[in-house]
């Protein structure tokens, strides 16, 4: 077989116009529209064939269900690592030394306080049955306003320490917003523990209070599994925003915004609902019909990037079996893996490369730990933090990259007079 040019070739039939450029990693650019007609554009809802940034942090192959942070597998950092060193190979690009990493422990262990103004002035503003997503996501920007370097993005030194007190207080904050969601007082952070047992005490504490190691271990698993995952939703606001050169503060409230959708980070709260509504393994077929028939999503199934089982749904299942030991099993587990098994053996889901994603099994953890339904996106936005920053920090570094701005193709009426409002 002869030499297959790694290029591609566009021509214009309108004018017979060529132009052809390298295809590089399987993308090639679209300023080759451009040399053609400067006022071409593609059409691409929802991104479905376009890369908005080159980026060097997470790698995602869908059909062969591969993640890997910085070149390094999920499923060894979920079995050897834990969420902070992960989170600073996010950020620095390497797994830290013993000395780098004893040192961001201690940065981050020391600045997850909040100003006192936060919780008694904003977050018990709220209203007592606030949504604590709804309050995480608005009390990460106007955790902004309490520095002032905030806006300093030309200043590493201050970047770095924006970094360090957003991914220290995301687990303040959420636990915060969920003991003010219950009637409860705050519990203070304490330094003497980890970044996951911390915070379970600070969700937990009411008189004595160990941290089950189990339970400290899945906890920092299951923020391992959620820290990054590349260009989705959340991820983009994150980086549309920060293109604004907008403060991290208010990126990262974007960023949460989107993650509290149902299609994103809020699946894991569906999932939970819908097993409950199944009720019973005997309903379970009845679902899948259901499903099939156009009445619903089976939620916690099916991915915009997978079309293979999502890596991390499984070592969440395994996770998942090592807090029921502790727990006692959750009774949604077996509806579950009964609808998994029917799923998977069904033409539907197959044809549609339908797997169970992230969200499936996380849910039945965070239930079988204590943990409210509302609290589940807060789970999951606490480590997610550290992979917003990581991509933030990259795009203020990307020359290629400028404010965000898509275009549009236009739908609406031609030129028309206005019509006064009598005549209407
Ligand atoms: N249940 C039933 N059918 C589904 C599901 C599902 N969960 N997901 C997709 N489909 C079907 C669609 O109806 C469509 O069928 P059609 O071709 O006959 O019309 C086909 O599969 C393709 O679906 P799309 O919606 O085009 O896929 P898309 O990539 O846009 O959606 C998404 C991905 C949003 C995740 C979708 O699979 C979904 O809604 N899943 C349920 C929600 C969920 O679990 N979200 C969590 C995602 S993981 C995360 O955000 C961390």
């Amino acid at each position: 077989m002869g030499h297959v040019p790694d290029t591609i070739t566009i021509t214009d039939d309108r004018t017979g116009k060529s132009v052809t450029v390298p295809i590089t990693d399987g993308v090639f650019p679209s300023s080759a529209l451009r040399e053609l007609d400067p006022s071409l554009f593609m059409y691409d809802p929802a991104y479905l064939s376009t890369a908005a940034c080159k980026s060097a942090i997470t790698f995602l192959d869908g059909d062969a269900g591969i993640l890997r942070h910085r070149g390094y597998p999920i499923e060894q950092l979920a079995e050897h690592s834990t969420y902070l060193e992960v989170a600073y190979l996010l950020i620095h690009g390497e797994l830290p030394s013993q000395q780098e990493l004893d040192t961001w422990t201690y940065e981050i262990t020391h600045h997850t306080f909040m100003h006192e103004n936060m919780r008694k002035r904003f977050v018990d503003g709220f209203h007592y049955d606030a949504h604590p997503m709804g309050m995480f996501v608005s009390a990460i920007a106007a955790l902004g306003t309490f520095y002032d370097d905030a806006k300093q993005l030309g200043d590493e030194e201050s970047r770095d320490k924006q970094i360090l007190r957003l991914i220290a207080k995301a687990p303040t904050l959420a636990a915060m917003c969920h003991r003010f969601s219950v009637g409860l007082p705050f519990f203070l952070p304490d330094n003497e523990l980890s970044y996951a047992a911390n915070f379970l005490t600070m969700m937990w504490k009411i008189g004595e209070y160990d941290v089950h190691p189990v339970l400290e271990r899945a906890m920092d698993v299951l923020f391992i599994l959620h820290a990054d995952h590349e260009q989705n939703c959340g991820t983009t606001a994150m980086r549309v925003v920060g293109s604004s050169h907008a403060d991290p503060y208010s990126s990262a409230a974007a960023a949460a915004a989107a993650l509290y959708g149902p299609l994103h980070g809020g699946a894991n709260e569906q999932v939970v609902r819908m097993l409950g509504d199944i009720g019973s393994i005997d309903n379970v077929d009845e679902f899948v019909g259901d499903v099939k028939g156009g009445k619903g999503r089976l939620m916690g199934f099916g991915h915009r990037v997978y079309k293979n089982y999502d890596p991390r749904a499984q070592i969440i299942k395994q996770t998942a079996y090592e807090v029921f030991e502790v727990t006692g099993k959750n009774p949604l587990l077996d509806i579950a893996l009964k609808l998994e098994e029917a799923a998977l053996a069904d033409s539907y889901f197959a044809d549609r490369r339908l797997y169970p994603n992230v969200d499936f099994y996380s849910g039945l953890i965070y239930q079988a730990m204590g943990f409210p339904i509302e609290m589940f996106t807060v789970l999951f936005a606490i480590p997610r933090t550290s992979g917003w920053l990581a991509h933030w920090q990259e795009l203020l570094g990307d020359e290629d990259q400028k404010i965000s701005r898509p275009r549009q193709w236009y739908a609406g009426p031609e030129e028309r007079d206005y019509v006064k409002l009598s005549e209407r």
